[in-house]
């Protein structure tokens, strides 16, 4: 796994001055303290290329070697053209290589990640990873009761029959759906609506519905040692398993302890970047990881991915002794460190400009290269604007 974030964030202490509430409002009642926020030059594609080059890297595994490439969002660019075709040029994988892009809500990396399992259980791989990819920047309008629940950033994932971080119960998952218009997004807008109260409720009855299915299904009474939740904010995943511990029969007070031991690590890097939709789930896994892989090999976690609409999945896994190692590779604190804070003008400067920067015509001439392959550089693409037939023209820096 790795991980990609844009290079600005805005801390939640500068944001609650500026909307003049008490900043332990966003930092205590919601859990956030920092969101990260894309510039013009980032987007959904350069995140999603960034993190999988990452991914890759730290696996020590050359894009050839990818058979199937899913990307997750629900920050697509394009009506039709997937991120997943700007990644496979981006990267450079190979032709024989199924790509394709995925919505529901927070829920695409997830359905894209047990598309992956299933086409290792069918056969499909061949000696080949895949390469699941959940990008997205998450927007609410300035000064909604959502804008401290912003973020952007990406995840990336590589699944084969070897495993190096978590090993998955293939085909043991607990799904619950329903139609609910608790979030969406309509097509001609960029920041997203939301019910917000109504979300919340939404995303524990999932939980109830899920959990219990996997209830059903789980063939092993072996206890899960943590859980790790969707994240839209961390005050969620707190109130997820508060709920969880009430289905399972505990005290109030079980449940606070149960939460510090078995959930608050997972929170510590999303706490840094805020909600990335389709990648907080795994973010969070991530944060985990690299906070505890140690103690937690041969332990069996759980994983719960809510997606608004709606759509969920409880499964779990099995933390691998080769786990500390090679998360030990993804270079969180320099990553999170490296960022730059910005000033809330700034920001609010960025989000005046969101509507445009999709149109902005390219700095460089219709005729440069879309795509121009990754493989062999060490550096980051950047959006560079649309050309005249309105094609998005990537650059490496
Ligand atoms: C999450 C969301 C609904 C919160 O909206 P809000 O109007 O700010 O909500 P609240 O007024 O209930 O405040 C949030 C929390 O902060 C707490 N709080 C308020 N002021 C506080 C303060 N000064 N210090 C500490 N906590 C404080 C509230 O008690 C509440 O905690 P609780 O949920 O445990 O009751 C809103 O940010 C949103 O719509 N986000 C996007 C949708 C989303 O992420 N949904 C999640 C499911 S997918």
């Amino acid at each position: 796994m790795a991980f990609a974030v844009p290079r600005g964030y805005v801390d939640l202490a500068d944001l609650a001055a500026a909307r003049g509430v008490p900043a332990s409002k966003y930092t205590q009642g919601l859990g956030v303290l920092q969101m990260s926020v894309a510039d013009a030059d980032e987007d959904p594609v350069t995140l999603a290329t960034e993190a999988a080059r990452r991914c890759l890297q730290a696996a020590g595994r050359s894009p050839s070697e990818i058979g199937l490439c899913i990307v997750g969002t629900e920050t697509a660019v394009d009506h039709s053209k997937p991120i997943a075709s700007y990644l496979h040029g981006l990267l450079g994988l190979p032709s024989a290589c199924r790509v394709f892009e995925t919505k529901h809500a927070c829920f695409g990396g997830t359905a894209g990640l047990l598309n992956a399992i299933d086409w290792l259980a069918a056969g499909s791989a061949r000696g080949r990873c895949a390469l699941i990819v959940c990008t997205d920047i998450a927007r609410y309008s300035v000064g909604s009761a959502g804008e401290p629940t912003q973020g952007a950033g990406a995840v990336a994932m590589l699944i084969s029959e070897n495993p190096r971080l978590v090993e998955l119960e293939p085909g043991i998952t607990g799904c619950f759906s329903q139609d609910v218009h608790d979030f969406w997004r309509p097509l001609y807008r960029k920041d997203a609506l939301v019910d917000g109260q109504f979300s919340v409720q939404c995303y524990l009855d999932a939980l109830t519905g899920a959990y219990a299915e996997w209830q059903r299904l789980s063939e092993s009474d072996e206890p899960l040692v943590r859980t790790c939740y969707h994240v839209p904010y961390g005050k969620m995943a707190r109130k997820a398993h508060q709920r969880r511990c009430q289905l399972d029969g505990m005290s109030e007070e079980a449940a606070e302890k149960s939460f510090a031991e078995q959930v608050e690590p997972s929170l510590r890097v999303p706490s840094q970047v805020g909600n990335i939709y389709t990648g907080s789930l795994y973010l969070a896994l991530l944060s985990l990881l690299y906070h505890q892989a140690t103690e937690l090999a041969g332990k069996r976690i759980g994983l719960f991915s809510y997606g608004s609409g709606c759509a969920a999945e409880f499964f779990a896994g099995r933390v691998l002794p080769t786990a500390a190692a090679q998360i030990a590779q993804s270079a969180v604190d320099s990553t999170l460190a490296n960022r730059q804070r910005l000033a809330i003008p700034v920001y609010e400067e960025l989000r005046r400009n969101d509507a445009s920067a999709d149109q902005r015509p390219s700095e460089l001439p219709s005729s440069a290269k879309i795509g121009a392959a990754l493989s062999q550089a060490d550096r980051s693409p950047r959006f560079s604007g649309i050309d005249t037939q309105e094609r998005r023209i990537y650059t490496v820096a």
